[in-house]
């Protein structure tokens, strides 16, 4: 059993911050992919917290160890708890259901039983681990029984918990046939956050239909016991962003990736996981559409898509990836002239470094999720223009729109639309653009990821 120790934050997420490399970097821990990794790890490495969470790796979880600041609490996941937990009930229910249903959830009774047993070894662990009176801070959708399991073990608890992806309207998550369980699981916690007042509105609607929830403002009463409820806008840190990108060697790095992949012309940018959330298909489709009205726009810009493999054992992404790869080899077919390609993609992830030099390379940024909790590639791309350079292309329907709201606003199922705004970015005058993105960078650089952490926290801790 891990010794209980009094760290002043303790995360509970299903990733640990790190993950085992493969292939040339066996044997060494690189940082895990997805946003909700992104922001807690400056967080809780300036506060010398502990993290409670998967590696990565399925079979029995390694004794805890300390890296990069963080103590880390493996918690065990089997290779059959892998296909019915994580590919099942998380990423073939939760995952599409949450995010509009845009691909068809899968409901299976099968995928449930595993996804409480997960959740109760989440709760033993931090149990087990977390000091008197301490302050728990549980994350995301793969762990919504934590809070309630939590507070029956242990009592003396403040317990946080926040969603980094959409919740859901009352429609839809009415559909899931365990609604009942899962919001009394949530309901578990002191303070549930959202990231914008929209999932909260949804949130409220059904703890008061599904849960009996008596409702008062933000504050729910259940069984005696308060929650409140809020959004909390998650976000970066803006000046490491800021201070990396004009490092004089990201600046060299960017000016070269600029020479040899843009060859005189204007790079667009996506960045994004492989996920279908993300909308990378109809993004390449608008930029079809663009080719077809004007092939000479070839000799204009290059779209560079960054594409980071995710969840590739569920059905839906690994046709997505086709989909994506056939996209660009369509686009690639048609309107390469000798030595100018339009569309260079990669499949990989990148070193911090090079994903930062890549920003800076790029005039344009499309992010064109079709829906989606934040979206911090949005604000890391705004945080590394110091200069005011560069346009953002963002969809309305990423969580980022609400504060973003001087970047190129788009509906990306509108093929159209999205091609003509991609024309504009390329043409928007120079002042127009340094208006737009120094007043983004003035509502970022006021709202960092260390001010989100706080907020919450003091929200729990009151
Ligand atoms: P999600 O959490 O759904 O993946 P976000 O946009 O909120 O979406 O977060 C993605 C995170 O992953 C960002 O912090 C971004 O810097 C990081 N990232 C994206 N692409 C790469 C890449 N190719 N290599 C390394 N990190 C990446
Ligand atoms: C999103 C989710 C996170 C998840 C990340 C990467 O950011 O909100 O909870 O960790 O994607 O996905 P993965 O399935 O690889 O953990």
């Amino acid at each position: 059993m891990p010794a209980r120790k009094k760290w002043p934050l303790f995360i509970v997420a299903n990733r640990l911050p790190v993950v085992r490399g493969k292939g040339k970097g066996e044997g060494t821990w690189k940082r895990s992919p997805g946003g909700l990794v992104s922001a807690l790890t400056p967080i809780v490495q300036r506060a010398g917290g502990a993290w409670a969470g998967w590696t990565g790796t399925t079979g029995p979880a390694p004794d805890p160890f300390d890296y990069d600041g963080i103590a880390h609490l493996p918690v065990p996941i089997s290779r059959t708890q892998l296909a019915s937990f994580y590919d099942g009930f998380c990423n073939g229910t939760i995952w599409p259901l949450y995010h509009g249903a845009i691909r068809e959830p899968e409901y299976h009774r099968r995928w449930w039983q595993p996804y409480v047993t997960v959740n109760r070894r989440f709760a033993e662990v931090t149990a087990e681990s977390a000091a008197q009176d301490a302050t728990v801070w549980v994350h995301d959708y793969q762990l919504q029984l934590v809070p309630a399991l939590l507070r029956e073990m242990r009592p003396d608890l403040r317990i946080g918990f926040f969603l980094h992806i959409p919740f859901p309207p009352e429609e839809l998550f009415g559909r899931l046939p365990w609604r009942r369980q899962i919001l009394e699981g949530l309901l578990g916690a002191d303070v549930i956050g959202f990231q914008t007042q929209g999932d909260v509105g949804n949130f409220l609607r059904v703890a008061r239909r599904y849960a009996d929830a008596r409702v008062d403002g933000g504050q729910l009463q259940i069984h005696g016991h308060t929650v409140n409820v809020d959004s909390f806008p998650v976000s970066t840190d803006f000046d490491h962003y800021s201070q990396m990108a004009s490092d004089p060697k990201v600046v060299k790095r960017a000016v070269q990736l600029h020479h040899q992949v843009g060859q005189g012309r204007k790079i667009i940018l996506g960045v994004d996981r492989l996920d279908y959330t993300k909308g990378i298909d109809v993004r390449l489709r608008a930029f079809h559409e663009l080719l077809s009205r004007r092939p000479e726009a070839v000799r204009e810009c290059v779209l560079v898509q960054l594409a980071v493999p995710s969840r590739w054992r569920v059905s839906e992404y690994r046709e997505l990836r086709s989909q994506v790869e056939e996209l660009v080899g369509q686009i690639n077919g048609e309107f390469s002239e000798v030595g100018l390609t339009p569309v260079q993609y990669m499949h990989r992830e990148l070193p911090f470094n090079e994903l930062i030099a890549l920003y800076r390379s790029a005039e344009v940024m499309m992010v064109t999720p079709l829906a989606d909790g934040m979206n911090l590639v949005a604000k890391e791309y705004v945080a590394t223009r110091f200069d005011n350079s560069g346009v953002l292309i963002l969809s309305e329907f990423a969580g980022a729109a609400e504060e973003l709201k001087s970047a190129l606003q788009v509906n990306p199922h509108d093929v159209d639309g999205l091609a003509e705004t991609i024309d504009m970015a390329l043409s928007l005058p120079e002042k127009e653009a340094t208006r737009r993105m120094s007043r983004m960078r003035d509502v970022l650089s006021e709202h960092t990821v260390y001010d989100w952490a706080d907020s919450f926290i003091e929200a729990l801790d009151v």
